[in-house]
């Protein structure tokens, strides 16, 4: 029988609390949850994002008929954009986050425990490694992404 190796990359990728999620007092709850699960903080700052930055952030949706109202709505207030790293952080910031649509994410998610629109889901975060590489360096520079060793990180991860 073959041994099989799961390995395990670390990835890096940007999650943004919209602006709904900044206007109802969300910021301190969404941030525990990712703590809590572990994944390490490496990039952290509020922001009101420009027209020309949240068409470029959604410009795969352009054509789509929500674009003009998703680029009103993501640059009407402060967003917390953030940067989280670990082992598989893409993919699980997505199940942490939830679908798209609040009431058919599942209970336990941001997004099935905390909103009930698909207009004001709360939060963002990158679907796929390469969208993950454009969208941080597209919200941040790079002596704006920490490279750090959290003092429990043994405890989190085995060696
Ligand atoms: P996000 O990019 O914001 O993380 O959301 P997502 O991947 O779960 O969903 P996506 O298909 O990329 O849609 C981007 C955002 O556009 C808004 N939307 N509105 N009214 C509509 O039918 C509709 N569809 C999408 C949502 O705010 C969604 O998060
Ligand atoms: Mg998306």
């Amino acid at each position: 029988m073959l041994d099989l190796f799961i390995v395990m990359v670390t990835e890096r990728t940007f999650v943004a609390i919209k602006p709904d999620g900044v206007q109802r007092g969300l910021v301190g709850e969404i941030l525990g949850r990712f703590e809590r699960k572990g994944f390490k903080l490496v990039a952290l700052k509020q922001l009101t994002p420009s027209r020309a930055l949240a068409e470029e952030h959604y410009g795969v949706h352009r054509e789509r008929p929500f674009f003009a109202g998703l680029v009103d709505f993501i640059t009407s207030g402060p967003v917390v954009a953030m940067v989280w790293e670990g082992e598989g952080v893409i993919a699980s910031a997505r199940k942490l986050i939830g679908g798209t649509k609040p009431l058919d994410a599942e209970p336990g998610t941001i997004r099935g425990d905390l909103a009930i629109n698909i207009g004001r889901n709360v939060i963002h975060g990158s679907d796929g490694l390469e969208t993950a590489q454009f969208e941080i360096n597209l919200w941040f520079e790079v002596d704006e992404l920490n490279i750090w060793t959290e003092s429990d990180h043994h405890w989190r991860v085995e060696a």
